[in-house]
């Protein structure tokens, strides 16, 4: 049941505009579990938003602090016993190998995943992802999408989030984890 595997922190995966925040954020409430979001994480240590590292830095250099931090939130998670948090991940976090075998380790983790048209949607709402400012978003979601599901597939548990509310996705991952 609920209680054997939320012994360990669990992790929200998947593309850009997905939900991971919100869903996170709702599903740490229900669970009375902590909420952390990786990327905010990352901007809070390097005092810089995630524009300005890619832009100052790089993708690459931006790839090592998330891998940093993410082994930091779990190792801080994983020293207390009990769930007591909820971390919801940049959507290329789980595609960097290192990242990947270490959340496949130590945490519970879902795979989120949207349509496109749901994906374009919700990333067109914020200014905020430099690698939608390339090309034109949908191509760019389409191709990330693709590249990145055989990676996310990896994740135990798949939800689909519909364009409908939150609620409906926090459901399934309740499930899908118990
Ligand atoms: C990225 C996703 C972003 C952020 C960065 C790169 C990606 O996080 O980490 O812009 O490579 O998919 P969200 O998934 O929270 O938008």
């Amino acid at each position: 049941g609920l209680a054997r595997q939320l012994d360990r922190p669990i992790v929200l995966v998947g593309m850009m505009g997905v939900g991971k925040s919100s869903v996170g954020k709702r599903l740490a409430g229900l669970l009375g579990c902590a909420f952390v979001d990786a990327d905010e994480e990352i901007e809070h240590s390097a005092q810089m938003t995630i524009p300005e590292i890619f832009e100052d830095f790089g993708e690459d250099y931006f790839r090592d602090g998330e891998r940093r931090v993410i082994a930091r939130l779990i190792s801080e998670s994983t020293e207390e016993p009990g769930c007591n948090i909820v971390i919801a991940t940049g959507g290329g976090a789980f595609c960097n190998p290192e990242t990947r075998a270490l959340i496949l380790d130590k945490a519970i983790t879902v795979w989120l995943d949207s349509e496109i048209d749901t994906l374009v949607e919700r990333t067109a709402r914020k200014d905020n992802r430099p690698l939608l400012k390339e090309g034109d978003p949908r191509e760019i979601l389409t191709r990330l999408r693709n590249e990145r599901a055989p990676l996310y597939a990896q994740a135990p548990i798949h939800v689909v989030s519909g364009s409908g509310p939150h609620v409906q996705t926090i459901n399934k991952v309740l499930q899908g984890i118990s």
